[in-house]
């Protein structure tokens, strides 16, 4: 493996990152462990390479260096890292402070948020808190978004705290127009219904249009369930046929996508 050259690294990267049925904690190893093996320690990695790689991947900085620390543990540091920790943004956030990073200064067309809702019934199986710190509806609501006087907000809401998304999207001053209903190839927990969709609100604010009628899609997105909270790419898509030529903020976002300015406490 010392020989690889690096754009193999780099397309091989991407294949073990797109295989669903893997956790993606073993998934983040194994591509670390590719870029330790083609020298990466040794300085046979520029930051050109670097950069295509996080571009390629559509990963952070951050994500890349908690791959190759994950490469270099030993299979038992391996094996208790994932006995200890419910899935890797659990162990990659291990003791991070929760304050709020600074927010972009200029302001966006769309605004995309799935914020760290805090349930009210606590350590229930599946809760979030194993997974990323929550907040408060108040601190949620208080978040001052950077959006255009005219602008467009999707924002995923949870089924039981529903009324809390209406909440919150009034406080970031939007207007409720729609919704989308992500249906997902299996169920999880839940109190009434076993909950095998999420919802995605639509509101606006200032002088904003429907999309144009060939860019309207289903109200319905079927996709399959990756890793916890992880919401489908096709979302992505989906905005930027919506609202082409658009600027695009992404809030409380895990990865870098490509034109899209990200936030949160993980990127
Ligand atoms: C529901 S998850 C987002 C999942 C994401 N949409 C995805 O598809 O992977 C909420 C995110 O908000 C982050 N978060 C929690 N508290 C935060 C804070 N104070 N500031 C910024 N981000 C925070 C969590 O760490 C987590 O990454």
């Amino acid at each position: 493996m010392t020989n690889l050259e690096i754009d193999t690294v780099i397309e091989k990267g991407k294949e073990i990152l797109s295989e669903h049925h893997k956790q993606t904690f073993h998934k983040y190893r194994e591509v670390g462990q590719l870029v330790l093996a083609s020298g990466y320690r040794k300085g046979q990695w520029n930051s050109e390479d670097r950069k295509k790689a996080l571009e390629e991947w559509a990963i952070s900085r951050q994500t890349f260096d908690n791959m190759v620390n994950l490469g270099l543990m030993t299979e038992t540091e391996f094996a208790n890292a994932v006995s200890e920790f419910p899935s890797v943004h659990a162990w990659a956030n291990r003791g991070r402070p929760t304050e709020l990073r600074p927010l972009p200064e200029v302001k966006f067309d769309i605004i995309y948020a799935d914020p760290p809702w805090e349930y009210r019934v606590k350590h229930r199986r599946g809760s979030p808190e194993k997974h990323y710190p929550t907040m408060t509806l108040d601190q949620i609501c208080n978040i001052e978004i950077p959006a255009s006087e005219n602008a467009v907000l999707f924002l995923w809401g949870t089924n039981p705290l529903l009324e809390e998304a209406l909440k919150v999207m009034d406080a970031w001053g939007f207007k409720y127009k729609s919704n989308m209903v992500w249906v997902k190839d299996k169920f999880g927990t839940g109190f009434y219904f076993r909950g095998q969709h999420e919802l995605l609100l639509v509101g606006v604010k200032g002088d904003v249009h429907p999309p144009t009628e060939s860019n309207r899609f289903p109200s319905v997105l079927q996709a399959p369930v990756k890793e916890h909270s992880e919401k489908p790419t096709e979302v992505y898509d989906i905005i930027e046929k919506m609202y082409p030529n658009a600027t695009y903020l992404e809030l409380f976002a895990r990865k870098q996508r490509l034109g899209w300015q990200a936030w949160g406490n993980e990127v």
